[in-house]
């Protein structure tokens, strides 16, 4: 008989992430479901249409060729070029194709890797709390310290940078326009966010991957564009959001050439790059098909945000059209917890929301509703949400 002793635990690393807490709320969903119970589901934020037809046949007519299903590590010079090509026309901003811009598997994956790249232990990363969750388990897993920076409602969800300066950090992330919160960032914020990095030597890292999902004529600036931010601050952009590509993994750093050379290199230890039919199709998206994709995305989601908000408003809910993402981020009633009201939510009415409380102790009294969702599903989903009068 084979006895074995072998006992496998997780790393220390990976056991010392704070617990992921829409666990709870994706258990429950899964349960509803499994009950035939009709789920209308508003917390993830994965879009449901598919990008331009246009985009994904050159896809195909890529993959067909013989010379392109190889290795490409460093990114192909026409992804590269593309890049920097519509970073210019948008943002006026002109980088170096190869030593300022670097391809990345999906935005994620840069976010996750920088830290692994410039930080140590003993090195603090500023986290934004409420935030994107992998800002604070990639600080984790680099063995860096994560320090909490709050985003303040009354301060329009922009964190204090006086803080900021002052807890002396390798690394400060920042995410506008921002999720889960929606709030945008102005240029004076992020004039006053370089001057504190150079003061301090602290690299500025903004998470950019919703900056075309925007709303009323309001384009949102880029940090590279500040004075003086192209030798302290990398901006991370995604084709996930603007093209609806969340599938295909494709996205960019740009910026601060130590830090891109940085993460070149420590990627070339960790990945072999993107599938190449995927750069020559994204390459053609952002020389050929922004301008229409970009339309049509803000479209989908001016016209669902709209009609949440107008139903939410209608139940009592003190919430303001946002100036971009797909989110909107809502109060709970007084004297409700996140997780606490996203529960009811789901139970009385099969509405799925995430909770606030799940990005971060800040989170908490507020919920995130996604606008990757159908009009007709979104308008159920308020409907229901208002028969329960929860803000009454
Ligand atoms: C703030 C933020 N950053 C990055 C990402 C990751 O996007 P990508 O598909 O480019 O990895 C997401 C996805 O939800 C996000 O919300």
């Amino acid at each position: 008989m084979f006895f074995s002793m072998f006992e496998l635990s997780k790393s220390r690393r990976l056991a010392s992430l704070p617990p992921y807490l829409f666990e709870e709320m994706d258990r429950r969903k899964e349960e509803a479901r499994r009950a035939g119970r009709d789920i209308i589901d508003l917390g993830v934020g994965d879009p449901i249409e598919g990008p331009l037809p246009e985009i994904v046949e050159a896809l195909a007519r890529a993959s067909s060729r013989p010379d392109v299903h190889g290795y490409s590590t460093a990114g192909t010079r026409e992804l590269r070029e593309a890049i920097a090509a519509w970073f210019e026309r948008r943002f006026g901003v002109r980088l170096d194709p190869w030593e300022e811009v670097v391809p990345l598997i999906g935005s994620k994956e840069g976010l996750a890797h920088l830290p692994l790249a410039l930080a140590d232990p003993g090195d603090r990363v500023l986290v934004p709390d409420p935030g994107y969750p992998v800002y604070r388990s990639a600080t984790s897993f680099a063995g860096a310290e994560p320090v909490r920076w709050p985003l303040d409602p009354g301060a329009g969800f922009l964190p204090d940078l006086d803080a900021g300066e002052k807890a002396r950090a390798k690394l400060a992330f920042l995410n506008y326009p921002n999720n889960p919160t929606s709030a945008t960032a102005g240029a004076d914020f992020y004039a006053k966010a370089v001057t504190f990095a150079r003061r301090t030597g602290t690299l500025l890292v903004n998470d950019a991957a919703y900056s075309e999902v925007t709303f009323d004529g309001y384009r949102a600036p880029s940090l590279l564009a500040t004075d003086g931010a192209r030798e302290v601050a990398v901006e991370i952009h995604s084709l996930s959001k603007t093209f609806h590509m969340t599938g295909w993994r494709v996205g960019f750093a740009a910026g601060a050439r130590r830090a891109i050379a940085a993460l070149r290199e420590f990627k070339a230890n960790v990945d072999s790059g993107i599938f190449k039919p995927i750069q020559f199709a994204a390459a053609e998206a952002l020389s050929l098909h922004y301008e229409r994709a970009a339309t049509a995305v803000r479209g989908y989601y001016l016209l669902r945000r709209d009609r949440a908000v107008e139903g939410l408003r209608r139940a009592g809910c003190p919430i303001e059209p946002p100036k971009a993402t797909f989110f909107l981020w809502a109060p709970v009633p007084a004297g409700t917890g996140s997780l606490a009201f996203a529960g009811r939510l789901l139970d009385e009415e099969g509405v799925v929301v995430a909770p606030g409380v799940g990005f971060g102790p800040g989170g908490e009294g507020y919920v995130r509703l996604s606008m990757t969702n159908s009009v007709e599903a979104i308008e159920e989903a308020v409907a229901r949400i208002a028969r329960m009068a929860p803000w009454k």
